[in-house]
């Protein structure tokens, strides 16, 4: 036996109660590095207050007002993800639609850092929604693998280690079934030394120079002891929203030291959970300030994924009961559901049948409001529950099944992704995509020495007659003098 300790601090203020209470009770904090539900004074983990994390970062939450133009431009119902406010908030997300809506190119961007081998459900739902919106849209997009930012950030992490865990993981992410036409996924540290990086590098000096310490130690709460790899890092996950940061996607060389304008000009948006946002916040400050500067990226933001523990958890690698793995077999995630899933039914049958349960804090029907895109069978499951009529085993088997087929499907896929087929994806090339098959509006004439060509302008007259060559060559200057006077106006300004 050791030597009794000296009573803790806590031991000692719990004997101080009576003359000073104290609360235990601390704010949520949400940041890249640590993600704490906010907890009351008895020291229970409250729920995420996501409107509050909103308001205080000044995002938008996503409406019917938005979704609705979704629908209308993309003629497809918002994904369950949306219309259920796992998606929650957003930053220029209607400059995107613009964009689209002008059948003009915009690029997907996210990623991952790997900081273990294996992925849980919480890890691959914003690949899921990554998936569909590129499956909706048609639109290029670029996975970054962070082994770079996990080695800098983690002190017990070894860099081949990381890679590896980058390896499993890009092949986790590419079962999830993206179009390898039109994916480019990378590990940072193979990329940044395989001779296509050149504009990806050269972007990243630039932006790295455009960053004080003090705006990373704002942004971050780096202090001076914090290594200096970590202060650099977030150029690279910066400049990674630029297009100009892969001229190979549009064909174009990166042999040269300047950066292609018209990428630079191609706007990105960036699904990630709402812990990344200070990153993101870095590059929408600076993107006009770069020597070929890059429309402010737009963001799409997602809660965090329900820990097993339900309210304040969010699924940690580093607690097995807390998440169900993508590895994990049949018998392990009944197991789970079972044993760990937190319930919002009563202590007893009796009690259940006569009060009702409560699905909000309900985690099996947490996970149900994931996997089913039934929104009727959904409601009914909520009011029965409510009414004490379907019972917590019920809500668990649900819940079981619909995990089940997930994850087996997914490891169907997963059996199937090779090296060969890792190499393919990770190799720096020309993508092939359409966007927009029937853009609404007319192409924005480009800045620089182009004409305005015949499509920028009408075809027809007022009466819907097709113009002449010559009224379209006429329609044709008129346009080319009105774009001259804007741009005039707008350097003026
Ligand atoms: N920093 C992220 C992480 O630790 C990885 C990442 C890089 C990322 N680029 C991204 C996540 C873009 C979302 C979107 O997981």
């Amino acid at each position: 036996m050791t030597e009794p300790e000296p009573p803790s601090v806590a031991a000692l203020s719990l004997a101080d109660k009576a003359t000073a209470p104290v609360s235990k009770a601390t704010e949520q904090e949400i940041n890249p590095w640590d993600v704490q539900a906010a907890v009351d004074e008895d020291g229970n983990a409250l729920e995420f207050d996501y409107p509050a994390i909103s308001a205080k970062w000044n995002t938008k939450l996503i409406d019917n007002v938005i979704l609705e133009r979704f629908e209308r431009l993309t003629g497809r119902k918002p994904h369950r993800w949306l219309r259920r406010g796992l998606f929650f908030s957003q930053r220029d997300l209607d400059l995107i639609l613009d964009t689209h809506e002008r059948g003009e190119d915009w690029l997907l961007y996210t990623g991952r850092g790997p900081s273990s081998g294996s992925m849980h459900i919480g890890h691959s739902i914003p690949f899921e929604f990554t998936k569909w919106l590129q499956d909706v849209f048609d639109v290029p997009l670029v996975i970054m693998l962070t082994d770079d930012e996990k080695f800098l950030f983690k002190p017990e992490l070894k860099q081949a280690e990381v890679y590896e865990y980058a390896r499993e993981n890009a092949k986790d992410i590419i079962a999830i079934g993206f179009d390898p036409k039109k994916t480019f996924l990378y590990i940072d540290s193979e990329f940044f030394t395989s001779g296509h990086n050149r504009h990806f590098d050269l972007n990243s000096n630039e932006f790295m120079k455009l960053l004080t310490n003090n705006q990373i130690r704002g942004a971050f709460g780096f202090t001076g002891s914090t290594n200096v790899g970590s202060n650099a890092f977030a150029a690279k996950q910066c400049v990674a929203a630029f297009a100009s940061s892969y001229p190979f996607i549009w064909g174009e060389e990166g042999k040269s030291w300047n950066r292609h304008a018209k990428l630079a000009a191609i706007p990105c948006l960036i699904p990630c959970a709402i812990d990344q946002d200070p990153y993101f916040r870095l590059v929408r400050d600076n993107a006009s300030r770069m020597d070929q500067p890059s429309p402010k990226p737009a963001l799409i933001h997602s809660k965090f994924l329900t820990s097993l523990q339900g309210a304040g958890g969010k699924m940690s690698a580093s607690n097995p009961n807390s998440a169900i793995y993508l590895s994990d077999t049949e018998k392990q995630i009944k197991k789970k559901i079972n044993n760990h899933a937190f319930s919002g039914g009563q202590e007893t049958l009796e009690l259940h049948r006569e009060l009702g349960g409560n699905p909000n804090i309900d985690v099996p029907y947490q996970y149900i409001c994931y996997f089913d895109d039934d929104d009727e069978r959904l409601e009914k499951f909520a009011v029965d529950y409510r009414k004490g009529e379907m019972l917590t085993g019920d809500m668990k088997k649900e819940c079981i099944a619909l995990v089940t087929h997930y994850v087996k499907d997914f490891q169907e896929k997963r059996a199937k992704v090779t090296d060969e087929i890792l190499e393919v994806f990770m190799t720096p090339r020309k993508l092939e995509w359409n966007g927009n098959p029937n853009p609404t509006k007319p192409k924005k004439v480009e800045s620089g020495k182009q004409k305005g060509s015949a499509e920028e302008v009408a075809k027809v007259d007022e009466n819907g007659q097709p113009l002449t060559k010559n009224a379209m060559k006429k329609a044709a200057k008129l346009a080319e003098i009105e774009r001259k006077k804007k741009e005039k106006e707008a350097a003026k300004k």
